[in-house]
């Protein structure tokens, strides 16, 4: 790991990226090193996903739980049998769909694939990300890429290379700049190894679109996600959060209470910020900052601006974040899923 110097950081073309900067990188993922690299959904930290000693350097980097599980990142349903075994026909009618695409599917594990990256586990999630740059790379690598998002365990995931270069920059090698991400959330995690598929993460492709391939589909729920035996470990953690505390605000009053909210705050001699659809912004107005993610009615543009919206505010040097609710159909249910997991408490 390059501890001292800073990650390099190159800009790529996101449309078409330069081969000779993307043969390095494939050599350097070969070497075992980490690159920091766009998909559609957010930032990934990719290393070798056939490498023990080169994914235990990204649990190191990220600082990351060792029984969260990687992603496996392939370029081309001919490499699925190299990661997985027991493949479903549903894996290939959803793959046909949505691959390449923000849909991570839950398969049982090839053991060619080193534990570290199942975290044990022997199941493996899998996906064909939407990126050219992305699939560049792997086929660059010529490996299956493990690549968790390119963020600081708990942070908010990276939709921007200056997000990676702030959280992991001393980290890591190298950092390959595409632009900002596309989708904003993470992939959906679908769970294929039982009946009826369940979604373990709630992501960039809906439910409504999954049941529209595989008929019935569960949604593990969020009591489940936080206690007993995990289904996919990952979920009990605190996630996404910002440092300074979030009050995530529902109801039917939402837009009063954050009101009130902003005076008691201010009254207290506390600065707030406030994360908020551009619809009530004008209501906000005596908040200290105000980080304006789009329009309420526009679900895709919220997801693609939350992370990084979560991030302004941290910036921002208030003492308290206040947080509007978001419509759960489509998206917003990823949108909410990763707002409540920032949250620090519900109100
Ligand atoms: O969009 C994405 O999925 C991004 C980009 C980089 O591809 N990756 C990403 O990785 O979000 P990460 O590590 O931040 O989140 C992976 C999630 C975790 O919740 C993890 O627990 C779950 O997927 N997961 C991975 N493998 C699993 C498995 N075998 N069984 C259950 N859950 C698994
Ligand atoms: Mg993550």
């Amino acid at each position: 790991m390059n501890l001292n110097a800073e990650a390099k950081v190159i800009t790529v073309d996101p449309l078409s990226p330069d081969r000779v900067i993307l043969a390095k990188a494939g050599e350097m993922i070969r070497q075992g090193r980490l690159v920091a690299f766009p998909t559609e959904t957010v930032y990934g930290l990719g290393a070798n996903g056939l490498s023990a000693e080169a994914v235990r350097r990204i649990f190191v980097a990220k600082g990351r739980p060792t029984d969260n599980p990687l992603i496996l990142h392939i370029a081309s349903l001919n490499d699925l049998l190299r990661v997985a075994c027991q493949v479903p026909l549903s894996a290939y009618a959803l793959a046909a769909r949505f691959w390449p695409g923000s849909l991570t599917l839950v398969l049982q594990r090839n053991k060619a694939v080193p534990d570290e990256v199942s975290a044990g586990l022997d199941t493996i999630g899998v996906r064909i990300p939407a990126h050219r740059v992305a699939l560049a790379l792997i086929r660059a690598g010529r490996t299956p890429i493990a690549a968790p998002s390119a963020n600081r365990a708990g942070r908010p995931s990276p939709t921007t290379a200056a997000h990676v270069l702030h959280d992991l920059g001393e980290r890591i090698d190298l950092i390959l700049d595409g632009g900002e991400t596309d989708v904003g959330v993470e992939s959906t995690v679908l769970d294929l190894t039982v009946a009826p598929p369940c979604i373990l993460r709630p992501g960039g492709i809906t439910i409504e679109e999954l049941k529209k391939v595989t008929g019935k589909v569960d949604l593990l729920g969020v009591e489940k996600q936080d206690s007993g035996p995990a289904r996919s470990p990952g979920l009990k953690y605190r996630h996404y959060a910002p440092q300074t505390p979030l009050i995530l605000v529902s109801g039917a009053e939402m837009v009063e209470k954050i009101i009130a909210l902003i005076a008691q705050y201010k009254a207290e001699g506390r600065r707030v910020g406030v994360l908020a659809g551009e619809e009530n912004s004008s209501y906000y107005k005596e908040a200290d900052c105000v980080v304006i993610i789009g329009a309420r009615a526009d679900l895709t543009q919220i997801a693609r601006n939350l992370f990084a919206g979560l991030r302004r505010l941290d910036a921002a040097g208030v003492d308290v974040l206040v947080a509007e609710i978001f419509d759960e159909q489509g998206i917003g249910a990823a949108i909410m899923n990763r707002l409540r997991k920032a949250a620090s408490e519900i109100i």
